[in-house]
């Protein structure tokens, strides 16, 4: 079943488990995470990045992940990763995605804050959740996401940001990269704790791929209940793949996209045992 964006990471932060939000590129990482969520029973987001707008149409995504999740028991949401266009954001609404976000990290604080409360203003119009960001990730190993440079979210703004453009959740930068980690991972779970008392709505981790199972478990204690990843299900699935190249004999493609889809089951189904309540 298809269900809302709020409602999701709502039950979420109030039961202390994160929501895995995995995102998708094609036919076969879209099934590999709407089938992990059936199978393990776990509510799940298939999160559509702007930057795969080359791979896939909005339109193309809402009816295939409608469709699964629509047949699914357990229940699915459909979410704009990572979007700074205006235009990309009303298609996805139009299409029916459960949520948007606006990443408007990279803009001065005003500007961020203005467009995300115009973007609010639409989606919430439609029904539709939206996700905004303070702060800005670094790049780790693997990324395709664009370079950045580390700026840790400022509790103080984000008091004022949450009350002034009512978002449903805010991703937040606490030490986490885009891609795989470089050295050893160094998250403040202290600046996390300032900003969950700071405000009142669901949290989001960016960077989950390669974060170790007591920060993971860290953070969700503290208010986050959406985590994202994404580099770690490509790396694996590019890993195995190569393996069964290797092996000389014969594939037909249809074989390698099974195959595909088990190799991205393998890592979503791993992150979701991780984001559950202990
Ligand atoms: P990773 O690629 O580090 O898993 O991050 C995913 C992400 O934050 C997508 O928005």
């Amino acid at each position: 079943m298809m269900v809302s964006f709020s409602e999701m990471l709502t039950a979420a932060r109030r039961q202390h488990y994160a929501v895995g939000s995995f995102n998708v590129y094609n036919y076969e990482t879209i099934r590999g995470v709407v089938e992990s969520g059936r199978e393990t029973g776990t509510p799940v987001i298939v999160a559509f990045g702007a930057g795969y707008l080359p791979n896939m149409e909005v339109a193309e995504v809402a009816g295939l992940v409608r469709t699964m999740g629509a047949a699914s028991p357990t229940p699915v949401a459909l979410h704009l990763d990572h979007c700074k266009s205006f235009e990309v954001i009303e298609t996805a609404v139009k299409c029916g995605f459960s949520s948007v976000m606006y990443d408007g990290s990279a803009l001065p604080f005003e500007e961020n804050m203005k467009n995300t409360a115009r973007v609010v203003a639409l989606a919430h119009a439609a029904g539709v959740g939206v996700e905004a960001e303070l702060g800005a990730l670094a790049r780790g190993e693997h990324s395709n996401e664009e370079d950045a440079s580390e700026i840790y979210t400022s509790p103080a703004e984000a008091r004022i940001f949450v009350a002034e453009t009512k978002v449903d959740a805010l991703a937040v930068s606490i030490g986490t990269v885009h891609g795989m980690y470089k050295g050893e991972p160094k998250v403040d779970v202290g600046v996390l704790k300032t900003i969950a008392a700071a405000v009142d709505i669901p949290l989001v981790l960016h960077g989950g791929s390669g974060t170790p199972e007591p920060i993971i478990r860290a953070c969700i204690a503290e208010g986050i209940a959406k985590i994202n990843v994404n580099t770690e299900i490509s790396v694996n699935a590019v890993e195995k793949i190569r393996a069964l190249l290797a092996t000389g004999r014969s594939w037909h493609l249809s074989e390698i996209s099974r195959e595909e889809v088990g190799f991205v089951k393998e890592v979503v189904k791993k992150y979701i045992a991780l984001f559950r309540p202990v």
